[in-house]
């Protein structure tokens, strides 16, 4: 096993549930999950693994009344998110830990512009007595980054359009330099050039700032160039984990992460989505015992549809699958 480097969020067997008129679905079913300091994690999920779950967990965003942590820890530095008070949550919201939504919730404020909310985030954050001429060139560079006009800057929220909120978001999100950046689908919404102008604001401040990085994507290309370690989730738990390289290029996968990366091409070849796989998730109104991927799984065994599988780590590289169990540790490669 590696050794542990430098934790910065340590996620411990976390269960998340949403209460609905229709019942109660579980989102997260005991989720571990380690983020080091300057690291870039990507996680990867197919659609309702619970990827966004996650992440509003850590900033304790869940819709109100619907969405709660039912069990689990998650600890920032040394201080517990799950049982932090609201007061608490909002100091780190924005300074110590901010969020590119993927659903742009748009907490800008309809009574300032554009330009005034982004230089009050850069104000922040820059030394006492840096000049206004300063923060605005640095309102220009930013909004340019993220492929807004600079010269709409003095124009009020109610004049921008849903995608051009989407990018004060993303612009609000960088500026505020936080410690730990959740990055929800970030790119998805934005032509080839800004994503790659938004990946390079990114990459920026890990290297100016060594800000981390959860990074929620279905690209694999962004993956390959932007992550140093990937989490594969699955039915709201982590299946499998591993170093960029051990994900794309060692033989021994969970079957649920083979199926996804389609075997796991090299990169050469340009594999940018990832796969569909045959088959449904478990419904997440019930709460399934054995591994939930066994209804899908080409190697499902009795044991599957009994036992949960225990995580199995060889050289820092995590998956949780039965075919491994009984693997000695080393005879992974
Ligand atoms: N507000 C909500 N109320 C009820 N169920 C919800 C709510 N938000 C999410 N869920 C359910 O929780 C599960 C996890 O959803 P989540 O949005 O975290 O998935 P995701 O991995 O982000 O998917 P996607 O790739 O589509 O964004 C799904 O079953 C989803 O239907
Ligand atoms: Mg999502």
């Amino acid at each position: 096993m590696m050794p542990m480097e430098n934790p910065l969020l340590i996620i411990k067997d976390l269960h998340v549930s949403y209460k609905t008129d229709d019942g109660v679905i579980y989102a997260i079913n005991g989720l571990d999950l380690v983020l080091n300091k300057g690291e870039t994690l990507g996680l990867v999920g197919e659609t309702g693994a619970g990827k966004t779950t996650t992440a509003l967990s850590i900033l304790k965003l869940l819709p109100e009344r619907i969405g709660s942590i039912d069990s689990g820890t998650i600890q920032f530095h040394d201080e517990r998110l799950d049982n932090a008070p609201e007061a608490k949550m909002r100091l780190i919201r924005g300074s110590q830990i901010s969020m590119i939504f993927q659903d742009p919730m748009t907490c800008l404020n309809p009574v300032l512009t554009i330009g005034d909310q982004i230089a009050e985030v850069l104000e922040s954050h820059c030394p006492p007595g840096t000049k206004a001429a300063e923060i605005q060139r640095k309102v220009d560079e930013i909004m340019t980054m993220v492929g807004l006009p600079p010269d709409r800057k003095e124009e009020y929220p109610h004049q921008f359009s849903g995608g051009m909120k989407q990018r004060v978001d993303i612009a609000i999100a960088l500026a505020c330099e936080p410690e730990l950046l959740l990055a929800d689908e970030p790119t998805t919404a934005l032509d080839v050039t800004i994503q790659a102008q938004v990946l390079d604001l990114m990459r920026g401040l890990k290297d100016k700032l060594g800000t981390s990085m959860l990074l929620i994507t279905h690209d694999l290309g962004v993956v390959a160039e932007t992550c140093d370690r990937v989490a594969i989730i699955y039915a709201g738990e982590i299946i499998e984990t591993g170093e960029v390289d051990d994900i794309f290029y060692l033989e021994d996968h969970h079957p649920y992460t083979k199926g996804l990366f389609g075997s796991i091409p090299s990169m050469n070849e340009k594999m940018k989505r990832l796969n569909p796989i045959a088959g449904l998730m478990p419904d997440p109104s019930i709460k399934y015992v054995g591994c939930p991927f066994a209804d899908r799984c080409p190697h499902k065994m009795a044991i599957c549809e009994t036992q949960k599988p225990q995580p199995v780590v060889t050289n820092g590289h995590m998956i949780k699958c039965h075919l491994f169990s009984s693997k000695p540790a080393g005879d992974n490669k």
